[in-house]
């Protein structure tokens, strides 16, 4: 499906990221593994070799512009090429709002806002210079979409990037380069520090299967699961796709809406506070909308 293609994914030492870039790979792409542990960058290349795969690692802290160059360049010197490109480093610092720290708050938004601007910038250069187009995938998450109580920051940057990709897949469609979001769940570290889900991270570690209610219901799988969408996004019908968010987890698949308005009055001359206040009670108060993540769905 992908042969001859070259992705580079970071964070792709492991969860996720590491799960995409073996399903790139399975589907004929050589990747590059950008990880900030070289430790687990190495050994995520040595295992896709060993499986008869081409992998590289660039080893760097995605959030600085040299970061992104490094991935791009590393891509060029061991491949020829670049195809397409993954946004998914990330790290979590959960705190309630008025507990949360400056360097904690700057460290997330640095990873996963700065750190998709700084690669998406890198990979629009690069792709407007080969004019032959190409795939930019960035990772948002539900928190982003949604808001989440002890998600300052990752909500922030992760609503961040969902903007990103509404953005830029105006910006890069006359380059030919398509731009969406993954929202994706998974048992991964990252999130084995939510209450509830620690004991089935380890469960999911240990190869136990994972119980249908998380899957269908919440969406909760292993990090397998997600990986099929960024192959889809990567080839050729998926190329076509292009500012959107897509959701998927395990046996879920989901298309979000974007925001818009919900509810609208006019009135010539502008507003009084109390006219507000009419048209808030006969109007606009039957659309509220709701706010968190439905633990339901
Ligand atoms: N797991 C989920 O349910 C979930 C939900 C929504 C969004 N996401 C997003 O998916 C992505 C992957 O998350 P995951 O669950 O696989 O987490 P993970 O912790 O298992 O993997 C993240 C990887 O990113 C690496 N990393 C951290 N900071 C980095 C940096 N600055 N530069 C390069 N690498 C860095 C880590 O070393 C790690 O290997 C993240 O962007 C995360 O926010 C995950």
């Amino acid at each position: 499906m992908l042969d001859g293609q070259v992705h580079v994914v970071t964070g792709a030492g492991r969860g996720i990221g590491l799960a995409m870039a073996r399903a790139l790979v399975e589907a004929g792409a050589s990747v590059v593994v950008n990880d900030v542990d070289a430790q687990v960058a190495e050994e995520a290349v040595a295992a896709i070799r060993a499986s008869g795969g081409q992998a590289v690692a660039a080893v760097a802290a995605i959030g600085e512009a040299e970061a992104a160059d490094l991935c791009i360049a590393t891509a060029l010197e061991s491949f020829g090429r670049m195809d397409g490109f993954i946004a998914n480093a990330g790290v979590l610092r959960d705190a309630i709002l008025w507990k949360a720290t400056d360097e904690d708050f700057d460290l997330v938004l640095r990873t996963h806002l700065r750190g998709a601007f700084t690669c998406g910038r890198a990979c629009a250069r690069h792709f407007r210079e080969t004019g032959e187009g190409g795939v930019l995938t960035l990772v948002s998450s539900v928190a982003g979409q949604r808001g989440n109580v002890g998600q300052t920051a990752y909500s922030a940057a992760k609503a961040g990037v969902a903007a990103l990709a509404r953005t830029w897949s105006m910006e890069l469609a006359r380059a030919g380069v398509s731009v969406n979001a993954i929202v994706p769940t998974a048992l991964t570290r990252m999130v084995a520090t939510i209450p509830g889900l620690g004991e089935a991270v380890e469960a999911a570690e240990r190869g136990e299967p994972i119980p249908h209610r998380l899957r269908n219901e919440l969406g909760i799988g292993t990090p397998d699961d997600v990986a099929p969408l960024a192959v889809f996004l990567a080839s050729e019908e998926g190329r076509r796709i292009t500012g959107q968010c897509i959701g998927i987890g395990g046996d879920r698949l989901s298309l979000w809406s974007h925001p818009q308005e919900v509810a609208l009055a006019r009135k010539d001359g502008g507003w009084t506070p109390q006219e507000i206040a009419r048209a808030w009670t006969d109007d606009l108060s039957l659309h509220l909308q709701t706010v968190g993540i439905d633990q339901k769905t």
